[in-house]
């Protein structure tokens, strides 16, 4: 990461100029190392919503978004959701490397062997009102898994961050499960040791305790390479903030809780629950150009959900999978009529053709498509942010492990530039005046 070259700054009120190192990582851009410029100029940089901000050195996602290419540990996202399944690619993320079978098979065991949650969280979740949103319920019992597993907090033990990951990858589907049989009055069911990851979950999700659940092969394995999709996506908002709820020396799960909150944002992984209430409101391909003109309009807050990336400035290599993910789900099922799919991509191609669109470079992202696969798999709309969420998490954990076994990490804590009232005295409440 050394490099010997430097980036010269000049003030042009002064004499002064400030040499900074260049680094340089294995692909993308190089970086100005701005650690010493402080303390070497008084000045601080000044970088809002992080657009021009490398926040750490990382070597677990790459992302060129001017080209679309999306890798994970060196891996083509395209590759690995036609070859890989999730937990595959979670191993990859969390130990750098694809496992051979015997690794694979002794990984998928020890999730498998923790998909169970301690029984008392029944009793936590059913405190919580039958129609409050699955994501408050995650925040909730994610955040208390801490209050449940005391055993491995460690977090300067390897072996103890390595338990919490597997704890983590394996009881998020449960708890998703659950949080949907709570909203429709349902029994909880067990997860089955003698079912897959996916199995595991769709089994919980949609099946019952009065009949054998029937797998559909074609939907385990769409929503497997949803999740491999969803997995990790650098340095994205969820993912900074469990890095800088991590620098702190939270636990594992109270930092995941942190990225489930920041995911829930209509920005971020709440956009397709967006997209869908987006397509659902749209309704019909003639009044397409109205909602493209109120996208257009500045004065209009309004966003065409499911489109734009701060990243991706090129079509969304994620979308175009999961794009052809919906076409195998909708035929399976039958649905390849599906008005909303339908709607979606007369939606995208009449925007793909718009000077606003172009000019910004504004494609389809991973969102786009998304709710119109999970609402075909079944998963009600307001649970579409919990299934990112249940990709996300091996992100999430990959990258707090990361950090914390980086011997240079410290914690985060940016300043600012102040622009508020210089210093003032405090006046008797008697003599203040009205304002
Ligand atoms: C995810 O970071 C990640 O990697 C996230 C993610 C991941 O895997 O973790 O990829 C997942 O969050 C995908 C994004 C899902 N969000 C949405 O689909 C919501 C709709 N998209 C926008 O809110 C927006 O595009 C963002 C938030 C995604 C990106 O915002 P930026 O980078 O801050 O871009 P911007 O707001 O500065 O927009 C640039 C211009 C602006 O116009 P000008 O001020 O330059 O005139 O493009 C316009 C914006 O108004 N614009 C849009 C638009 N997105 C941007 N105009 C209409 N519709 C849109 N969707």
């Amino acid at each position: 990461m050394n490099n010997k070259r430097h980036y010269t700054l000049n003030d042009d009120n002064s004499s002064s100029s400030y040499s900074l190192p260049l680094l340089s990582g294995s692909l993308g851009p190089d970086v100005v190392d701005m650690r010493s410029l402080y303390r070497e100029s008084g000045l601080f940089a000044f970088d809002p919503g992080f657009t021009s901000t490398a926040s750490c050195a990382s070597k677990i996602t790459y992302i060129d978004g001017e080209a679309g290419i999306l890798l994970y540990r060196g891996y083509p996202i395209e590759q690995l959701a036609e070859s890989c399944s999730f937990l595959e690619v979670c191993y990859l993320l969390l130990y750098g490397d694809l496992p051979n079978e015997d690794e694979l098979d002794g990984f998928v065991h020890r999730v498998t062997y923790h998909t169970l949650l301690h029984d008392q969280l029944n009793y936590f979740l059913k405190g919580f009102r039958r129609d409050a949103h699955p994501m408050a319920i995650m925040v909730g019992v994610v955040g208390a898994l801490s209050a449940f597993y005391h055993d491995a907090l460690d977090i300067n033990s390897q072996e103890d961050r390595d338990l919490s990951a597997i704890r983590i990858i394996a009881k998020i589907p449960t708890i998703i499960a659950m949080t949907y049989k709570y909203s429709i009055g349902l029994p909880f069911l067990f997860p089955r040791n003698d079912l897959g990851y996916v199995e595991n979950f769709m089994r919980m999700m949609f099946g019952n305790p009065c009949e054998e659940y029937r797998q559909n092969p074609v939907l385990v394995r769409a929503l497997d390479r949803i999740l491999v999709l969803h997995a990790d996506h650098e340095q994205n908002a969820s993912t900074s903030t469990v890095r800088l709820a991590g620098s702190s020396g939270a636990n594992p799960y109270a930092c995941l809780t942190s990225g489930i909150a920041c995911l829930w944002g209509p920005a971020h992984g709440g956009a397709n629950e967006a997209v869908l209430n987006m397509l659902q409101e749209i309704g019909d391909s003639s009044n397409i150009g109205q909602y493209i003109e109120k996208a257009k309009d500045k004065n209009d807050p309004f966003r065409l959900m499911g489109f734009g990336h701060r990243v991706y400035k090129n079509y969304d290599p994620r979308a175009k999978l999961i794009r052809q993910t919906c076409h195998e789900v909708l035929d399976e099922l039958g649905l390849k009529d599906d008005p909303l799919f339908k709607l979606a991509m007369e939606l995208e191609r009449i925007a793909l053709e718009d000077d606003y669109f172009i000019d910004k470079k504004l494609y389809p992202n991973v969102d786009f498509y998304s709710g119109i696969v999970l609402k075909a798999l079944g998963v009600p709309s307001n649970m579409f942010t919990a299934m990112f969420a249940m990709g996300r998490s091996v992100g999430w954990i990959a990258h707090w492990d990361e950090m914390i076994a980086d011997p240079e990490q410290k914690i985060g804590r940016p300043r600012q530039l102040y622009t508020g009232e210089p210093r003032r005295n405090v006046e008797p409440i008697a003599v203040r005046k009205h304002h």
